[in-house]
């Protein structure tokens, strides 16, 4: 009896596939227990995407882990010969916190990695596996590629201070134009330093064209050598007529303590976010084999079991918008609809939930403000408008596109007009964002007890329910009709406009439109 693949699961299809892809391209299956030793990852926390790790005492007292990860196993077992390279695939589950259900997961991941003498062919191979085990898939993706050394001798050329690189690094991978020029500003970059930091994510599109744009823009031999090392990739894969789905986007960038070279992310059309994620990432493999070079990649299977998203209607996409109800979203839904983007129904003639035009390309999905990132992050909608509070709270990992300055307020420590702080006490917060007034007061090294509520915040340090709180302001009347007053402004706030980031490669074209359009209209 012969097997039909196709009874299968998609995740069980493409499993025994990319085996059979990998077994054939000279791959040696590596195999982990679900057990590891916790040493391994406590001695190598900085290479771990979270410092949470599931441990447990065996019961010969040895403590033990559900392993988190699987490269930095291969990466200090792997068996390499003198001046070769040890070529590797695994099928693991790997177990990981969830920040969107605060519960640990069990991630089935399906991957590469080549430690050793990893030379040009070996990153052509790399990438060339990578693309076919995307097709393998029998979606419709896209592979996103770029370098670190690009961004980092960026951050030389144009003197950014090593304090503040991460927060310019997170403003680059979220396409964050606006906070990354106040962050430059901020640290006294010069006007053609931001500028060229901000010209990062134009550089986007087709290997050539992007090349060639970004290459006046290599400022010194690091960014020369990254570009130069993309160039000839993309070549060697066009010769092997690869470079269809391939595109080269240079604000793509990744954690600069893992990876230091080549960096990519493959997303297939309705998956929400990247289903591959991979590089080099010498400075681990040089943990364990000193000059060692290593590259590799992780393919997440459990998106593949997801059902893709219903194919849009007529051949035109659709945009899907996650709109908040109230003020803030009637006001940017006549913005849009002042640019044609309205629909003939109005919906605040309705309890209707969506509203489209077809015509126009557009759906707007009515949610609550505080649900928008939510909705925006899981690929419910392609795009949205939020407030930063409620974005800087839900950590949603998405592209914070426009700062469309409606909605201006500020978030602030606020409290009685006589508090005076006392440094040997807990202090007690009552707020509604709660992670970001941990983090606010975590940099400054304060222990606070975190009171959570859901409104009217004022009450809390009337009623000695707290100390202070921390909350937004925006006229101040609310404090200063409750004889409060604000102690600390912290964080400015406006609504931004959002984007999935797989929606972002697939609708690429519509949403720029709409950025385009809605920019004109509002102030910035
Ligand atoms: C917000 C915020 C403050 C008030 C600030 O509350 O929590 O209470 O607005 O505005 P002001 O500076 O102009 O007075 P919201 O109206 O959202 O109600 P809530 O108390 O239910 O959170």
């Amino acid at each position: 009896m012969e097997l039909d693949l196709n009874m299968l699961k998609p995740q069980e299809r493409v499993s025994l596939q990319l085996r059979l892809l990998y077994e054939q391209s000279g791959f040696r299956k590596y195999h982990m227990s679900r057990f590891e030793e916790y040493g391994l990852y406590q001695e190598n926390r900085r290479f771990l995407s979270s410092e949470q790790v599931i441990t447990f005492t065996d019961l010969d007292g040895r403590l033990l882990a559900l392993k988190p990860d699987v490269t930095l196993s291969i990466a200090k077992n792997a068996r390499v010969e003198q001046g070769g390279c040890g070529r590797y695939y695994y099928a693991e589950n790997v177990y990981r916190p969830s920040q969107a259900s605060h519960t640990f997961r069990e991630i089935s991941q399906m991957g590469l990695e080549c430690i050793g003498a990893v030379d040009d062919a070996v990153m052509t191979q790399t990438l060339f596996l990578a693309l076919k085990s995307l097709a393998l898939t029998g979606r419709e993706f896209v592979l996103e590629l770029s370098h670190m050394g690009f961004v980092t001798g960026l951050f030389d050329a144009v003197g950014a201070p090593e304090s503040i690189r991460p927060r310019l690094l997170t403003c680059i991978r979220d396409k964050n134009r606006h906070e990354l020029q106040k962050t430059a500003a901020e640290a006294g970059l010069s006007r053609q330093g931001t500028d060229a930091l901000c010209r990062l994510d134009t550089l986007a599109g087709p290997w050539e064209r992007v090349a060639e744009a970004a290459e006046p823009l290599a400022l010194n031999a690091s960014m020369g050598a990254a570009l130069a090392e993309l160039k000839g990739l993309c070549q060697a894969l066009e010769q092997q007529g690869q470079t269809e789905k391939l595109k080269v986007d240079l604000s793509l960038v990744n954690d600069m303590d893992y990876y230091n070279g080549l960096v990519f992310q493959g997303y297939l059309a309705g998956a929400p976010r990247a289903v591959l994620r991979g590089g080099r990432y010498d400075p681990l493999a040089g943990q364990f084999r000193p000059g060692a070079r290593a590259i590799g990649f992780a393919l997440y299977l459990d998106e593949l079991d997801a059902p893709a998203a219903p194919a849009p209607g007529g051949g035109r996409a659709m945009v899907n918008v996650a709109l908040p109800k109230g003020r803030l979203g009637d006001k940017v839904y006549d913005l849009l609809a002042g640019v044609g983007y309205g629909c003939p129904e109005n919906y605040s003639d309705t309890r209707k939930l969506v509203v489209e035009n077809p015509a126009a390309g557009i759906r707007y999905f009515l949610v609550k403000p505080s649900d928008v990132a939510i909705y925006v992050e899981h690929g419910a909608a392609d795009i949205g408008i939020v407030g930063k509070d409620i974005l800087a709270e839900s950590g949603a990992d998405v592209y914070e596109l426009l700062d469309t300055g409606l909605g201006r307020c500020r978030m602030c420590v606020a409290g009685p007009k006589d508090f005076a702080d006392d440094p040997g006490r807990t202090l007690r917060v009552a707020t509604k964002f709660v992670n970001i007034a941990k983090s606010y007061y975590a940099a400054q090294g304060r222990d606070i007890d975190i009171i959570k509520l859901n409104g009217s915040i004022e009450l809390a340090p009337i009623l000695g329910l707290s100390d202070v709180i921390v909350d937004i302001v925006e006229t101040g009347t609310t404090l200063r009709e409750n004889d409060l007053q604000v102690l600390t402004e912290f964080m400015p706030i406006s609504a931004r406009f959002i984007a999935n980031r797989a929606s972002y490669q697939f609708k690429h074209a519509e949403i720029e439109a709409l950025l385009r359009k809605l920019a004109e209209v509002t102030e910035q």
